[in-house]
């Protein structure tokens, strides 16, 4: 690590080490809530902008620009490495991708394919490189992925879904298939998150958004060894926050799948779910979205109540429960990252 990178506050937290404030990014804190990003997506395509590199940095660093975030996170999308594995979707007008061809057997799944990222996702890799170079020295950069499960949902539902019918179903019924579309998902992550770590990534995040629809039990068979082994083939290079909603069931097989941060949404009380996961990790989260609609008041009294309820304890990140909402006021998000810092800092600095 270089010298400088150690006085990061967000990489500090992740290491669980005092920090003056308490660190804060956002999650999805480029989009459509900034009127700069709405300016630019006039002119191209979600995926156009997500694959040129020029544009991507240019949205990557449009949040960091307005607010004092402690953290960047590379503009991309989950499903970014679907379409080199032979996945083709596209972002229809309403909200959400839409994928062509669904995969639900198992001669679709082998057909597969295990990618070569700094080739075949070349764009990324770039964009990654020139944001680092305009950060140096400010703030570090978070690079990120799906979890395999919450990508292989998208790959057999075919987009969003309420109920994860087919993709239980597939689990359920047909394991040799499941098995090998999560080897195959695994594989691909493994290359992927690697090679956004040698293009400049100084932590990831796995974004197992979904996880959430499974019972304990079925997540320890079904998922655990595969998030695991993607967690441990990345190694310990960088720090990686390992996130899921709705998952106040499964924080303790997700800490024994991995990762030195757990990230969790605001359906659970974020000191009950550090408890619950033990002090040996650290903790990301977890204000809820619509909070940040206002009134100012409110977001202040839920700022205070997060942070009140970690008490200064070192590991640390504050975000939001999930992504940032579309209509989400810019000057609410400033207001957040003010109160963030100005009422942590108020905490000692020993851990407790
Ligand atoms: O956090 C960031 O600012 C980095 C960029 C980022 C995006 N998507 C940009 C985006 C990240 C980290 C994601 C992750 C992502 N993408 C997840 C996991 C996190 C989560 O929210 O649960 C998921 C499930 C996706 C898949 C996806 N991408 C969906 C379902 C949608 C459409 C609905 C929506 O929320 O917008 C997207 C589109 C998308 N990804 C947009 C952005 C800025 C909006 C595109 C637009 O219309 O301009």
């Amino acid at each position: 690590m270089e010298e400088f990178e150690k006085k990061y506050p967000f990489l500090r937290a992740c290491r669980r080490e005092p920090t003056e404030y308490t660190p804060i990014w956002l999650m999805r804190q480029a989009g459509r809530y900034m009127k700069e990003y709405r300016a630019l997506r006039k002119k191209y395509s979600f995926l156009e902008m997500c694959k040129n590199p020029e544009l991507a940095a240019q949205v990557t660093l449009q949040p960091i620009e307005k607010f004092k975030l402690d953290a960047a996170i590379i503009f991309s999308d989950i499903l970014i490495p679907l379409d080199p594995m032979g996945v083709e979707f596209d972002f229809g007008k309403g909200e959400g991708p839409v994928f062509q061809h669904p995969l639900r057997q198992m001669e679709d799944i082998e057909k597969l394919r295990i990618i070569e990222p700094e080739e075949e996702l070349s764009f990324l890799m770039k964009a990654i490189q020139i944001v680092r170079k305009e950060l140096e020295g400010k703030i570090p950069l978070i690079g990120f992925s799906g979890a395999p499960f919450t990508l292989a949902s998208y790959i057999i539902e075919g987009g969003h879904s309420k109920n994860y019918i087919l993709t239980k179903s597939l689990m359920y019924q047909n394991g040799p298939a499941w098995d090998v579309l999560m080897e195959k998902i695994s594989e691909v992550l493994i290359r992927y998150l690697s090679a956004q770590i040698r293009s400049g990534i100084q932590a990831i995040q796995l974004f197992d958004s979904w996880v959430g629809c499974l019972s304990p039990g079925d997540y320890e068979k079904y998922i655990l060894p595969y998030s695991q082994k993607v967690i441990e083939g990345v190694g310990k290079k960088v720090p990686l926050i390992h996130f899921a909603t709705s998952s106040s069931a499964l924080l303790g097989l997700m800490k024994r799948a991995g990762g030195d941060v757990i990230g969790v949404d605001w359906r659970i009380n974020i000191s009950e779910a550090w408890a619950r996961l033990g002090y040996g990790v650290a903790i990301q989260g977890n204000l809820d979205p619509v909070v940040l609609y206002g009134p100012v008041d409110l977001i202040e009294k839920e700022v205070k109540r997060i942070l009140d309820s970690i008490a200064g304890r070192p590991g640390h990140i504050f975000n939001l429960g999930h992504g940032i909402l579309p209509n989400t006021p810019p000057d609410h998000v400033a207001a957040l990252v003010e109160m963030v810092h100005q009422y942590s800092s108020k905490f000692p600095l020993s851990p407790l």
